[in-house]
């Protein structure tokens, strides 16, 4: 993609940039995974012209299953499958470590689940992005309905606000028929600790840190173009 010197790409055009370069992550004959958002969703539109190449995706969320189908990607059911070379997906922060906050889009469960199967998270973002110390994005949290606000007190007690995410006036329902709480407010300085401790909270389904499995290479889209970072 060009641009003439005086105009900037739009955060859009930096979203296109990074699906497009993140073609070169994807191996011919593989299935890969296949994360959530509108910067994936740039990855997925992408993804169609090697469609022949490979064998097909597992999808992290209802709406990337449907636009994966409607251009022909076959999608795998994510226990058909033992492990994945590659996890491309989008991030709503990412740290200098790779460490990230995920669930804007509310899809971070089954994001850390096709994550978890693997070996390169490979993360694209616009500039935007790029933190020097998660929590400025409200940190969403999926959780089971009935401990919700237990699990707000004990957010508060470290200093953050959680709300309930709405939609349409209506708590929002996840894929997975949860809630998801934002928490406003905190720094995560230490993200392994913070994600091992708030795993153990009952009633979190998961939460939007992605430490344990940050990622390996953030395709990060700048005004000098597609930068490659490793973690
Ligand atoms: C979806 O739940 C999120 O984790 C997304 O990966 C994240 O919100 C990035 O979204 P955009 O690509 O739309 O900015």
């Amino acid at each position: 993609m060009t641009s003439p010197a005086s105009t900037p790409l739009t955060q859009d055009q930096l979203k296109a940039l990074v699906g497009q370069a993140a073609l070169q992550y994807v191996l011919p004959g593989e299935i890969v995974g296949v994360g959530t958002g509108s910067t994936v969703n740039h990855f997925i539109d992408a993804l169609a012209s090697m469609k022949g190449q490979i064998k097909g995706a597992v999808s992290s969320s209802v709406a990337s299953t449907a636009r994966l189908q409607a251009l022909g990607i076959a999608v795998f059911d994510a226990n058909a499958v033992e492990r994945l070379a590659v996890y491309i997906d989008g991030a709503d922060e990412i740290d200098g470590r790779g460490y990230m906050v995920k669930g804007g889009g509310a899809a971070l469960t089954r994001e850390k689940i096709v994550a978890a199967l693997a070996e390169r998270f490979v993360c694209i973002a616009d500039a935007s992005k790029q933190v020097a110390v998660l929590g400025g994005f409200p940190l969403p949290v999926e959780v089971i309905p009935m401990a919700a606000q237990q699990i707000a007190r004990r957010f508060a007690a470290l200093g953050g606000q959680a709300r309930l995410r709405l939609k349409d006036g209506q708590p929002l329902v996840t894929d997975n028929g949860q809630h998801i709480l934002d928490v406003h407010g905190l720094q995560i300085t230490e993200p392994l600790a913070f994600e091992s401790e708030v795993n153990q909270w009952p009633g979190v389904v998961t939460v939007g840190v992605f430490a344990h499995q940050k990622a390996s290479v953030c395709l990060l889209g700048t005004a000098e173009g597609v930068q490659t970072l490793q973690f």
